[in-house]
């Protein structure tokens, strides 16, 4: 991976969750995106699942490199599984479009390089996840 895209990405997220309500505002935006998605938060803890977005960032910064996938993701891509909370692919596709609606917001500097970042770092582990429905 890009050493210049890790670090627009790695820095795109600090300036965004500098802001609290960086991470409400994407949960707000992915549940209001589909009733299929809302139903599967009907029972979550939002705000604790909001503090995990951040480390999920992270998990999938790692999970860019073909080499630390497997290590990085098997374990999240099992629970999303069809056998486990049955997260559908194209789910995915709402998740990165609305996480990136959050940070253009959030992202004082947002700008086509930066959202070229977040893509290239996510999409490697967002494709391995679906592959592994
Ligand atoms: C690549 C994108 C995604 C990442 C990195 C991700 C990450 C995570 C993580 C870290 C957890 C917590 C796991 C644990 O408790 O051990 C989780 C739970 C969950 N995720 Fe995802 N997720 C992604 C996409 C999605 C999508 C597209 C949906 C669709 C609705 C979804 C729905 C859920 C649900 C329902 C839970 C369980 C919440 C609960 O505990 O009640 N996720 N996810």
């Amino acid at each position: 991976m890009d050493e210049k895209d890790i670090e627009l990405f790695n820095d795109s997220i600090e300036r965004c969750s500098a802001q609290p309500e960086f991470l409400t505002r994407f949960y707000t935006l992915f549940l209001a995106s589909s009733d299929a998605v809302a139903r599967k938060f009907e029972r979550t803890d939002l705000r604790r699942q909001a503090r995990m977005l951040k480390t999920s960032l992270y998990i999938m910064m790692l999970a860019s490199e073909q080499t630390e996938r497997i290590a990085h993701l098997s374990r999240l891509a099992r629970l999303h599984s069809r056998s486990g909370l049955d997260i559908s692919p194209e789910l995915y596709d709402l998740w990165l479009d609305r996480l990136l609606q959050a940070v253009r917001e959030f992202d004082p500097k947002f700008d086509a390089e930066i959202e070229t970042a977040w893509r290239r770092l996510l999409l490697p582990g967002i494709d391995f996840m679906k592959s592994r429905y």
